[in-house]
């Protein structure tokens, strides 16, 4: 994959992480020993044309990456000696002969594909492409995004010549150079997982050029040095190593020490993960959780994915949540409080958090939210705390998968923008039923991002190495609390029944169930 060590020069080791989120992209600046010296971040716009498409403009993210790199290269105390990028897996973004942006980039998220992922079983076979890629053929992946392209947008469809995932668009404006790495490749659905690269038999059953497909290589690895150009736009000195990095949950997990087998972590972002490394690849034979690989060269990672996890509380604090900020008060922390003056269970009232379809374990992308045993007994308080709670049992839906495959931590770290709540982490380790510890840096993907970057550039001398100097812990693991325990463990039984109940109705199908 021709992936050459740099050597390192003696310098401070700084490296810089880049993470283009769904919100956001940010960037961060990081010492050796995992401090983090500056940060920033831009956020751009989500486009939704219709109900369940969800679209980005790469140019977007490219304009919001120029300024916080150039905000951060102003900053630096001294040499940056590589940059590691992540972000939002699965997205399509579609280039053509001259590498511009055909169209808006299709998103992780997405759920127009639910026809392309019935062709794409009919063309490999269902059973052929789950032994070769580890998953089923899911709406958010990236191929079934090709082929709609193909089957809607014809006349885009002939101008494109790459394909993209979203931070490789941006590598691709540094470097000029088209190259991803394993982890963020293993969500395209065309990626061989035992190979570690392309499938051939897949790319030729779907009619896929191979040449359009950037070379795949291990998160460390550097792919390519910041251009003239690209250092004119971003700030970054010319000629700066970049590595491969990883999709945002494999580096998020780099960034969390979640990196050798019986480790994992929960994610409570825009979207909710369960997440748990492996030492080889393990597969979920129904494919409800996602087989992927490591950002750790070698390595692989089991996923359980909810779409509506911080979303599902961002719809609830837009739509209905009753809360003031105009002394500046935290709008989530009054949905908290509030949900914290009602018994857990909020008095029988249920929440389905399946505001954008439904990964695992339901994969379903016609599946919907819902609330289900409201009486006039109830009020925003038992809203709150019912959708909180929903997210959280949709959550242990993914835990059980894991423990059935026998892959189960015995404690989680707990990371995200949700894990800052003392409050949900309370509930969710009862939940969940498993211990879970927090991390001093909360950088996330971007932490993650720049470890990668900073071991392709010599300053460590492995992913273990770059962990054990850069990855703390803060304070101890926080046991579930017996008694809530007890009192969610017959509730979780009950959410499950839930589904499939509201989904027999057909009432999600235009009547059909
Ligand atoms: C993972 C997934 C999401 C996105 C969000 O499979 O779809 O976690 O990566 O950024």
């Amino acid at each position: 994959m021709g992936d050459e060590p740099v050597p390192r020069q003696g310098s401070d080791g700084l490296c810089v992480g880049l993470d283009v989120g769904t919100s956001g992209v940010k960037a961060v600046l990081v010492a050796p020993n995992g401090r983090v010296l500056a940060s920033a971040v831009e956020e751009y716009p989500l486009l939704t044309p219709k109900p369940g498409w969800t679209e980005q403009r790469p140019e977007d993210w490219w304009a919001a990456s120029r300024k916080v790199l150039k905000a951060l290269a102003a900053k630096a105390p001294g040499r940056i000696e590589a940059i590691g990028l992540t972000g939002q897996m699965h997205g399509a973004v579609f280039l053509d002969a001259a590498g511009e942006p055909i169209r808006p980039a299709l998103l992780w998220n997405d759920q127009r594909t639910a026809a392309e992922c019935a062709e794409i079983e009919q063309r490999v076979g269902a059973e052929r492409l789950r032994r070769i890629t580890g998953n089923p053929a899911l709406t958010g992946f990236q191929a079934p995004k090709i082929l709609w392209l193909r089957n809607h947008e014809p006349e885009a469809y002939a101008r494109l010549r790459h394909v993209l995932l979203p931070k490789d668009f941006i590598r691709f404006c540094l470097t000029g150079r088209f190259a991803t790495d394993a982890s963020d490749a293993a969500g395209t659905l065309l990626l061989d997982l035992a190979a570690r690269d392309w499938s051939p038999e897949i790319l030729e059953a779907l009619d896929i050029p191979a040449d359009w497909l950037p070379t795949v290589h291990e998160g460390p690895s550097i792919t390519g040095k910041v251009s003239a150009q690209g250092a004119a736009a971003s700030g970054l000195p010319e000629g700066l190593p970049v590595a491969a990095g990883g999709g945002d949950n494999a580096a998020a997990a780099v960034g969390s020490g979640v990196v050798t087998e019986g480790s994992g972590l929960v994610s409570l972002g825009t979207s909710g993960v369960v997440f748990v490394a492996t030492d080889r690849p393990t597969v979920d034979p129904e494919g409800r959780l996602h087989a992927f690989c490591h950002a750790v060269p070698g390595r692989y990672h089991l996923m359980g994915v909810i779409l509506a996890a911080g979303g599902s509380l961002r719809w609830y604090r837009d739509n209905l949540a009753r809360v003031s900020t105009d002394q500046g008060d935290d709008a989530y922390d009054q949905i908290f409080a509030r949900a914290a003056e009602v018994e857990p269970g909020a008095d029988d009232l249920f929440y389905l958090p399946y505001l954008a379809g439904e990964r695992t374990p339901h994969m379903d992308p016609f599946a919907r939210g819902a609330f289900a045993g409201l009486t006039l007994a109830h009020d925003d308080r038992h809203m709150a705390r019912a959708l909180i709670e929903g997210v959280s049992f949709a959550l242990k839906d993914s835990l059980v998968l894991v423990e059935q495959l026998g892959a189960a931590p015995e404690w989680l770290y707990a990371v995200g923008g949700g894990a800052r709540s003392d409050l949900w982490r309370r509930w969710l380790a009862a939940i969940l039923g498993v211990g879970l510890k927090r991390l001093e840096a909360e950088e996330g993907p971007a932490l993650g991002a720049a470890l990668l970057g900073a071991i392709g550039a010599g300053v460590h001398r492995d992913v273990d190495a770059a962990v054990s100097a850069a990855v703390r812990a803060k304070g101890g693991l926080e046991q579930p609390d017996p008694d809530l325990l007890e009192r969610y463990r017959p509730l979780h039984d009950r959410f499950t029944r839930l589904y499939p109940a509201l989904k027999s109705t057909g009432i999600w199908h235009g009547g059909q169930s």
